[in-house]
């Protein structure tokens, strides 16, 4: 017999159909593969690695590469397969069992699912008239704090003056999700304390989500706590040569971020054009109020055009949306094209 508790997850599930079209817009995967000339540096790293050997379990020398980036030391990071697993490890360390986390809708779905599948109950938060999360709408008395900076699924970014709560509220360990955060242009301090964890991953900005590599910075303490609590060898030595090979090709491999952020200015355009309502993005997608057409027969329409994005329309503090991906040029006017015909197809 299933776990009670677990009923509810299993019902739930992750849901993002995979299917095979031509136009695919609908994880937040970056549209543009890495070059060839970079599997061929992996190809080099790979030929002289041993893997008769059980991977370094501290990954130290991919930390002490991602703490460069961050001006912090390898003790500061911990490295996981994918955002999803640090975020895992995480709830793992400082959830669980009477432990409570606040979140606040519409957010990205895992937390919850996460929060459900290691036993931490979950706390909604109301948001603002903006969509934005206020300060004093942040509950004292939860021991943990998930804020997704720039928010998924809406795009939109978080106030500013947010990043001073931390230092008011040492009592609280707050997870900051910065999946996002190469799309964001803003120019303001990163958000930082001992209680502040910031979380990152190359499945976006660095076209990397086949790899899954998602890293957290934040105290020694705190990072030591979770590789107490995580497997060894979690994070094999395939992952940590792509990855280390992944930093080497920084540069080159984050050149999409600026075509990203043209292309969802467009593409912002010419949704408000076909009489929709972008949310204003800080991200690689674009959350799009569907008005009077019904979102998800025009994301069932939208595939037999081939192009997938995402229903949003029964996420919740979601209203009638779909999430659109921005892919390539090619593919975004692809999107607009069939979205026109299906929209007008309507009247
Ligand atoms: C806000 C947010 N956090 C984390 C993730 C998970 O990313 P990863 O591929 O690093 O597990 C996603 C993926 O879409 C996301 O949108």
């Amino acid at each position: 017999v299933l776990t009670p508790s677990l009923a509810g997850v299993l019902a739930q599930g992750y849901h993002s159909p995979q299917l095979d079209v031509e136009v695919r817009l609908n994880t937040n995967e970056s549209p543009i593969a890495p070059p060839s000339e970079f599997l061929q540096a992996v190809g080099e790293r790979l030929a002289s690695s041993a893997l008769n050997r059980y991977p370094d379990r501290q990954a130290v020398e991919l930390r002490r590469r991602l703490g460069a980036l961050h001006g912090v030391g390898f003790e500061s990071v911990f490295v996981g397969n994918g955002s999803n697993e640090v975020l895992q490890a995480l709830f793992l360390t400082y959830g669980g069992p009477s432990r409570r986390v606040w979140l606040a809708p519409p957010t990205y779905g895992m937390y919850a699912q996460i929060a459900a599948t290691t036993r931490t109950e979950h706390q909604l938060g109301l948001r603002g008239a903006s969509g934005q999360i206020e300060a004093d709408s942040i509950a004292v008395d939860v021991p943990i704090v998930v804020i997704c900076d720039p928010n998924n699924p809406t795009g939109m970014v978080e106030p500013a003056q947010l990043r001073s709560l931390p230092g008011d509220r040492l009592e609280q360990l707050f997870i900051v999700d910065r999946a996002y955060h190469d799309f964001d242009a803003r120019q303001i301090p990163e958000w930082s304390g001992p209680n502040v964890v910031v979380v990152r991953t190359f499945s976006k900005a660095l076209s990397l989500a086949g790899l899954r590599l998602g890293y957290c910075v934040g105290d020694p303490e705190i990072i030591e706590a979770l590789y107490k609590v995580t497997l060894p060898y979690h994070l094999s030595a395939l992952t940590q040569l792509v990855a280390l090979t992944g930093l080497d090709w920084y540069r080159e491999l984050t050149d999409v971020v600026a075509m990203v952020i043209h292309e969802r200015e467009a593409m912002t355009t010419r949704l408000i054009e076909l009489g929709l309502k972008p949310y204003p993005s800080a991200t690689n997608f674009i959350l799009v109020g569907m008005g009077s057409h019904d979102a998800h027969a025009v994301w069932g329409r939208l595939l037999e055009h081939s192009v997938l994005v995402r229903d949003a329309s029964s996420w919740p503090g979601v209203d009638n949306a779909l999430r659109i991906t921005i892919g390539t040029p090619t593919e975004n006017a692809r999107a607009i094209a069939a979205l026109h015909n299906v929209l007008e197809g309507e009247v």
